[in-house]
């Protein structure tokens, strides 16, 4: 029994319906019967044979045998939670989204905390991103934010995360190892991916080992569009700051509280909100008029740059309080999906190439994973508006639709025309000026990898430096590959010559003097060399 009262809200009330509490009553087979016996199944005999003709055996067995889905192909171990959303201040300036627009309004959260390598049952303390994405069900549909506890990505596009995350997973041959980047494919990979540099630098911080989800930051990562009634958009950069600070334990206690307590940062939230220490964070809003697009020396597309808060403040627009504990794991935690591409009117996505490619991959795996096209009719995907459309049947379908028309347009239905003009408030893309030629290469603006990188580590104190040299030297020194070891000294010295050379004392190598840069071979051959640089 919870210590305290768990608040209830919209979506936690939808759910009741779908909730079922066996306390006290009779057993029934799934289809109603009364059981009397699950314990002994129907044999000939009291010495058996079992009998082919036990419904109640094969149905429990059926059951149990199909009781698994495939974890997530990335962020497989999570922790969710209920809680709302409290905005401070009106933000019609900024975006027409209704949930920014009326401070009178508590809009319901579902927020999923994650590690991003390890399977469902590892480790909560692995040296990892954290996710940390929040589902806002508002009156205009679900938004959801699905962003990291760090600001920036390892790489600049989308059609290289299977290479990532092959990389960073168990290697293939022997399943070793789990859920820790110490490995040769993930080193091999980040040497040759130098792009990767300025999120190495935060992956090897103490920010990859927080002392809990209630004291991590988050980080939408990516520069979003906030779109006004006038239609006027300006980019933004979505964080979360959490209200007890962000902490982080040292290495050596994060591998000892693994092996005590894999669970301890899925015990530490639990037990947060069940005694109703509900934890809170701000979310907080960077933004830049759209003529300020190309003020900056990096891109402002680029996900492996942030904006220094010197240049633009975070400002603080409401509160996100997480105040109730999930009444099963599978059904909300397990089954919740979430995906970048549910946006609601008055949020718009930029072009970004890692957010684009992010756009068609969470509603491709949520297929597979959540067993086909009905997933958003789970109870915890479900919006708390209703929905109206011509989509129809597929399995697992729970809404029954009324009525013969389910096409448009039509002059059978008085259900249809649903068209509404876009005055009446449904979603409009940006009417974003594209004028372009295809061109399967990155931008000259994407190619400064080091200045960010160098930028964070310098912005560490000396303990927090020497846990980064720590990191990379008990990392690397996992790493049987000298050429690959030499190459990521390489990339540390383009970085700060200091924490190269430091490394290098302690795998017992020398800093190469010439840094191996790996060429890019995705320029094509017609390109305009002004615009492109060979090295990546
Ligand atoms: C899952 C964040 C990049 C594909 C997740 C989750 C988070 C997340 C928080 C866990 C969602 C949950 O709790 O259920 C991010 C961030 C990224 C990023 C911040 C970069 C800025 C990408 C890219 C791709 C991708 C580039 C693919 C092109 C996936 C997939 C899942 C996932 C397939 C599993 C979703 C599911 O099964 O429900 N990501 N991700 N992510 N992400 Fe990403």
């Amino acid at each position: 029994n919870p210590e305290v009262d768990q608040p209830e809200n919209d979506k936690v009330r939808s759910l009741a319906q779908h909730m079922e509490d066996s306390t006290g009553e009779l057993m029934n087979t799934n289809t109603g019967v009364r059981v009397n016996d699950d314990q002994n199944s129907l044999k000939a005999g009291d010495r058996g044979a079992s009998l082919l003709e036990d419904f109640i055996l094969r149905e429990k067995i059926t059951h149990f045998d199909h009781e698994r889905i495939p974890e997530r192909v990335v962020h497989a171990r999570g922790s969710g939670a209920h809680g709302v959303f409290k905005l401070y201040e009106p933000l019609a300036q900024y975006t027409k989204a209704q949930f920014l627009n009326d401070a009178s309004i508590e809009t319901p959260v579902f927020v999923r905390f994650s590690t991003v390598a390890g399977s469902r049952g590892s480790t909560d303390l692995a040296r990892d991103v954290r996710g940390f994405a929040v589902k806002f069900y508002t009156q205009e549909g679900n938004f959801d934010l699905v962003g990291n506890n760090m600001p920036v990505f390892f790489i600049q596009d989308a059609i290289k995360f299977p290479d990532l995350v092959h990389a960073v997973k168990p290697e293939p041959d022997n399943e070793i190892p789990q859920a820790a980047s110490a490995h040769d494919t993930f080193w091999d990979f980040i040497s040759v991916m130098p792009e990767s540099a300025h999120m190495i630098m935060w992956l090897m911080s103490d920010r990859a080992i927080p002392r809990s989800y209630r004291m991590m930051e988050g980080f939408g990562v990516h520069t979003f569009r906030l779109i006004n009634a006038e239609g006027v958009s300006h980019f933004i950069k979505f964080h979360w700051k959490p209200l007890l600070g962000v902490h982080s334990v040292a290495w050596d206690e994060a591998q000892n509280i693994s092996g005590k307590d894999p669970d301890f940062h899925r015990r530490d939230l639990w037990d947060a909100i069940e005694r109703g220490n509900f934890p809170e964070w701000e979310l907080g809003l960077q933004i830049v008029p759209e003529e300020d697009e190309f003020k900056f020396e990096f891109d402002l597309l680029d996900p492996t740059k942030i904006i220094p808060e010197e240049l633009v403040p975070v400002v603080r627009i409401g509160k996100m309080t997480l105040n109730r504990n999930p009444e099963n794991f599978f059904a909300e935690t397990e089954q919740s999906a979430f995906h970048i591409g549910h946006v609601v009117p008055g949020i718009d996505f930029t072009n970004d190439p890692l957010l684009q490619g992010r756009l068609f991959s969470y509603t491709d795996t949520q297929l597979i994973r959540l067993g086909g096209p009905n997933f958003q009719e789970i109870p915890i995907n479900r919006p708390i508006v209703p929905v109206h459309n011509n989509q129809r049947d597929g399995y697992m379908r729970q809404t029954i639709n009324r009525g013969k028309v389910s096409y448009g347009p039509n002059s059978l239905g008085d259900n249809y025309p649903l068209q509404a003009k876009a005055s009446e408030g449904g979603f409009t893309s940006y009417p974003e000026r594209i004028d372009a030629r295809k061109i399967r290469a990155r931008s000259k603006s994407f190619l400064d990898h080091f200045s960010q990188a160098k930028l964070f580590f310098n912005s560490q104190s000396d303990p927090e430096k020497n846990h980064i040299i720590e990191a990379f030297s008990f990392e690397l020194g996992k790493v049987q590959s000298n050429d690959v070891r030499r190459r990521m000294l390489g990339i540390l010295s383009m970085v700060d010559k200091s924490l190269a050379a430091a490394v290098a004392f302690a795998l017992r190598l020398s800093v190469p003097e010439d840094p191996e840069l790996p060429m890019n071979r995705s320029i094509p051959a017609d390109a305009d060399p002004a615009d492109y640089d060979p090295i990546i």
